[in-house]
């Protein structure tokens, strides 16, 4: 599946972008880490600069399990009381999920002392050292503030961190004078060029894509099976309405992509029992735009049209725009369309789910009252139980990974512990 819809500098950037919705300062802290790490890999030598960006990718979702545990908000606690689970969540996350498989370890073990890791026979083992020491020095530089001293790493030299890392490190401040220009923010000079180098095939793109879709599923655990349902829907109605390829794949993209602007709401009104308030409503109505915002100008146009149009309904009651039939196309109704069913089809924490009748009626009236695009809705409605069957077989395939995912992180955690 050819990916000309975005550039690999601009994945690196969404993926970025995706971080911040979660938390910004730790995607700052991962993006600082990123370039430490990478000024690090320069002194080493030895690197294509592809090589090195691709490090900086993983640097850049080195601490992605955070947003699994429940002390993310504690500015960085997980990285220092019990860095155990969030290591756990990151590296399956990469190892079942991302491009960066055979890297994954390096996220499992970067809070494990020197005197663990010395011994490892891994083919990364040095680069994880590089990621330790980055990914400290970054941490204290924040924490000691006037103090700071990146010297502190003699203290833990052999011991904690490997002697050889601890040099690149001291190297990287000779040369690059790191920490002045974190501090005065034009590191992002330097970075930005070495980002110009990550190059990533289409099949990586997809992947790296799908780990944004995946990450939603640290907010809130039903989003990752409830896009994945959405994806099949909309395929299989694309199907029936036989429309091309290349609108068959944007469609797959922004439905991949559709609701990742939900990683900004907090999971406080996410979990809420009941119905929400209007406040509360219009703060969830906001991820709208908040997806479209971080996709801007990184991602084709017409994918970012279908999925900011998620919501928006023919009649113009939908949001974030109110848009009308008219400014719409088939491409967005079908996207609206499957992620309704979908929707409806789950039960809310403040309501059950809907009933096949009861689905159906609701696609009936809107047809009538000119909610949904008739031809659309109809097409589902005509071929219901054969589009959401082949669609949820689909779907449980797709998540066959992601599931592994979640078994593994209890068996991971007891070898680790015991
Ligand atoms: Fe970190
Ligand atoms: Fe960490
Ligand atoms: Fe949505």
């Amino acid at each position: 599946m050819a990916v000309e819809y975005i550039t690999s500098k601009n994945l690196f950037y969404l993926i970025g972008e995706t971080m911040k919705l979660m938390d910004e300062p730790l995607a700052k802290h991962c993006e600082r880490v990123s370039y430490i790490m990478s000024r690090m890999l320069e002194c080493k030598g030895g690197y294509e600069k592809y090589e090195i960006a691709d490090f900086m990718i993983l640097a850049m979702v080195h601490d992605m399990g955070a947003h699994r545990t429940d002390n993310v908000r504690k500015p960085l606690s997980f990285e220092t009381k019990n860095p155990l689970p969030h290591s756990i969540y990151g590296y399956l996350a990469l190892k079942y999920l991302s491009p960066l498989e055979e890297q994954s370890k390096m996220i499992l073990y970067h809070h494990m002392d020197y005197d663990t890791t010395k011994n490892l026979d891994y083919k990364y083992k040095d680069e994880l050292e590089i990621l330790k020491v980055a990914e400290i020095i970054d941490i204290w530089h924040g924490a000691f503030a006037d103090k700071f001293n990146h010297k502190l790493l003699d203290r833990y030299k052999g011991t904690k961190y490997s002697p050889d890392a601890c040099q690149l490190l001291y190297d990287a401040v000779d040369k690059y004078d790191i920490f002045s220009k974190i501090e005065d923010g034009s590191y992002r000079k330097e970075y930005e060029e070495s980002v110009e180098y990550v190059l990533l095939s289409d099949e990586e793109k997809e992947k790296y894509i799908k780990l944004l879709m995946y990450s939603t599923g640290f907010k809130q655990e039903s989003m990752v099976p409830e896009t994945i349902a959405t994806i099949y829907v909309s395929r299989e109605l694309g199907r029936k309405l036989q429309i091309s390829e290349l609108d068959k794949n944007e469609i797959y993209y922004a439905a991949l992509l559709h609701d990742i602007g939900m990683l900004s709401i907090p999971k406080s009104i996410l979990e809420l029992p009941r119905k929400l308030t209007k406040e509360e409503l219009n703060l969830v109505h906001t991820h709208v735009e908040t997806m479209e915002k971080a996709l801007e100008g990184r991602l084709s146009q017409s994918i970012i049209d279908i999925a900011s149009a998620h919501h928006e309904r023919f009649d113009g009651s939908g949001y974030p725009r109110g848009l009308k039939g008219s400014a719409m196309n088939t491409k967005q109704a079908i996207l609206q369309i499957a992620e309704l069913v979908i929707n409806m089809g789950e039960p809310k924490s403040y309501r059950e789910a809907y009933s096949k009748e009861q689905i159906i009626e609701e696609l009936n009236n809107g047809i009538i009252s000119g909610k949904y695009e008739g031809i659309v809705a109809d097409t589902l409605l005509r071929n219901y139980d054969e589009i959401m069957d082949k669609a949820m077989q689909r779907a449980q395939v797709a998540l066959t990974m992601y599931k592994k995912l979640k078994h593994n992180f209890q068996q991971v955690y007891k070898n680790f512990t015991n």
